[in-house]
């Protein structure tokens, strides 16, 4: 691994493992309704209604955080497995299955990308939220397809270098004027051009861009009584 992709591993896990502790998810997150979580999380929600289907099937949700997405999946019957780079944020996701009733469907682990344990050939379908924008894409999605089955899918919701207000307020207003910059520096919303990168092992990518949902975000953040800690992009 070089040395930058190593620098940028540590970062995040330290800043995750802050955050999971930081925002005590353990207390606030944990035993509460994962389908309502779900619903209230307008592309969260887009993400799982596209996966039809599941029940049996082998999933690889990456980069889980506090596991909701694993949570959901292993409900609807899936067999998850789960990984991140943050070990506080695995034990929430473990609690948090297990609070749930379907620890016995799903399996995580604190590791990152660069050191995935999986073998070739493993999943039928690999998903994960929040988390390519965190990463070297052109090195994950070959990852991702080695541990795909052949007709596999993977199926992603990201943040994306679109809209010009977020650009505007990551540039000029993040980090000043007493609003924080929330996130590490080496996060980068995704771009057309990592998406050529993506073509390359997976030529067939469909995007697909809800409405802009940045201050609905927020506002919900706000009016759930959760600290709006920046304004940066969330989507
Ligand atoms: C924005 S959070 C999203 C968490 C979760 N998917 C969700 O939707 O709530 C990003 C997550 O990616 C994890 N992460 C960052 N870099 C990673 C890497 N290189 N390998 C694995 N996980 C990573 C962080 O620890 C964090 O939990």
């Amino acid at each position: 691994m070089r040395a930058d992709q190593t620098r940028s591993q540590d970062n995040e896990e330290f800043f995750w493992n802050e955050e999971a502790r930081r925002c005590k998810y353990i207390d606030k997150f944990i035993g509460r309704d994962i389908a309502e979580i779900i619903e209230k999380d307008i592309l969260l929600k887009k993400l799982t209604l596209s996966l039809t289907g599941t029940r049996g099937k082998e999933i690889l949700d990456c980069g889980c955080g506090t596991g909701n997405l694993s949570a959901y999946l292993a409900m609807k019957d899936a067999y998850v497995k789960s990984f991140d780079i943050s070990s506080e944020m695995v034990k929430v996701a473990y609690v948090n299955a297990e609070k749930n009733g379907i620890s016995g469907r799903c399996n995580f682990l604190c590791c990152g990308f660069d050191d995935l344990p999986y073998r070739d050939v493993s999943f039928d379908l690999v998903v994960g939220a929040y988390i390519l924008h965190h990463v070297d894409v052109e090195r994950v999605v070959r990852e991702l397809h080695r541990a795909l089955k052949p007709g596999g899918r993977a199926v992603f919701t990201e943040t994306w270098r679109k809209n010009p207000l977020l650009v505007w307020a990551g540039k000029y207003l993040a980090g000043r004027f007493g609003i924080a910059k929330y996130g590490t520096k080496y996060e980068h919303p995704i771009t057309t051009v990592d998406i050529k990168k993506m073509r390359k092992v997976f030529p067939e990518i469909y995007l697909e861009f809800p409405e802009f949902i940045f201050l609905k975000k927020q506002q919900r953040m706000y009016f759930d009584g959760r600290k709006i800690q920046s304004l940066l992009p969330v989507s």
